[in-house]
């Protein structure tokens, strides 16, 4: 089931979305092309490695915020989940998905004002790719954490830092330390549409460790998914680049402290 807004209503979208997130209304259908290459990364390591990190979703609900055109949800229905719930701002989803998997057009920093979600428990938790838009990552990560089942995780992915700082430096003429540790915000032509510009906050691998920190969870395990040597072999294009950039994703298991940090309110 695929929930829109109405076409008289006021566009929830356009009130809430941070300004991070305005170019994945363009941007979706290129990603959506671009991932569903056979040399793509999410076809070729990330998704892999995401969904064995996931693990055995059978009769499990699991929520996915930035949930893209909802495929990934459809393959975990298929797997045996039997509620699962997506929100992604550009509103482009597959059609026809699974009955167990319901997929809502909305910006994820308002999930609360949305009862599909605000109003359950969920297994799993999903960010695959999307944690860069939260406007409150500490915040947004509490939250999930609350909505979390007994037992239940949050899967977390984020791109390298160290990737960015080397596409700046060679971009900028700059040294990759430099890039690495400055702050603030950076823009950048997207590699799926470079008409779309993205616009993200820096950050480096200890701001994100304290992230999650922040929100009271504790990593389970993490990973860093790369090409196996057979797959070096029959894409060495894709190799090459990989090799440049540090191209590549972290991927995270997180699981509630059994209390937030002192000094710190809930949700
Ligand atoms: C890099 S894509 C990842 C998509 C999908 N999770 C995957 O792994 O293929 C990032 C996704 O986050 C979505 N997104 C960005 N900002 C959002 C927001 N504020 N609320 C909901 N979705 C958002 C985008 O529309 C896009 O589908």
């Amino acid at each position: 089931m695929t929930t829109r807004p109405s076409p008289s209503a006021p566009d929830p979208l356009a009130s809430h979305q941070g300004d991070a997130s305005l170019p994945w209304r363009e941007l979706a259908s290129s990603y959506e092309s671009a991932r569903s290459r056979v040399d793509s990364l999410d076809n070729l390591v990330e998704w892999p490695a995401q969904r064995t990190m996931l693990g055995d979703v059978d009769g499990m609900s699991v929520l996915d915020l930035g949930c893209g055109n909802g495929g990934k949800l459809g393959i975990l229905a298929k797997e045996g989940a039997t509620r699962c719930v997506g929100i992604d701002v550009s509103a482009e989803f597959i059609e026809d998905p699974p009955p167990e998997v319901q997929l809502i057009a909305g910006d994820f920093n308002q999930f609360d004002t949305v009862p599909e979600i605000a109003e359950h428990e969920f297994d799993r938790i999903l960010f695959l790719q999307s944690f860069g838009y939260a406007q409150d990552p500490v915040g947004i990560l509490r939250r999930a954490r609350s909505l979390l089942s007994d037992d239940g995780f949050i899967l977390l992915t984020r791109t390298q830092p160290i990737r960015y700082a080397l596409q700046r430096a060679e971009e900028n003429g700059t040294l990759v330390g430099d890039e690495y540790f400055a702050s603030g915000e950076f823009s950048y032509a997207s590699g799926w549409n470079d008409q779309v510009t993205m616009t993200k906050q820096r950050y480096t691998t200890s701001s994100l460790l304290n992230t999650f920190a922040q929100a009271g969870l504790w990593i389970e395990a993490a990973t860093e998914p790369h090409l196996s040597d057979e797959q070096k072999r029959a894409f060495p294009e894709k190799h090459a680049w990989a090799n440049r950039y540090l191209a590549g994703i972290l991927i995270f298991r997180l699981r509630p402290l059994p209390s937030l940090p002192a000094g710190t309110a809930s949700p």
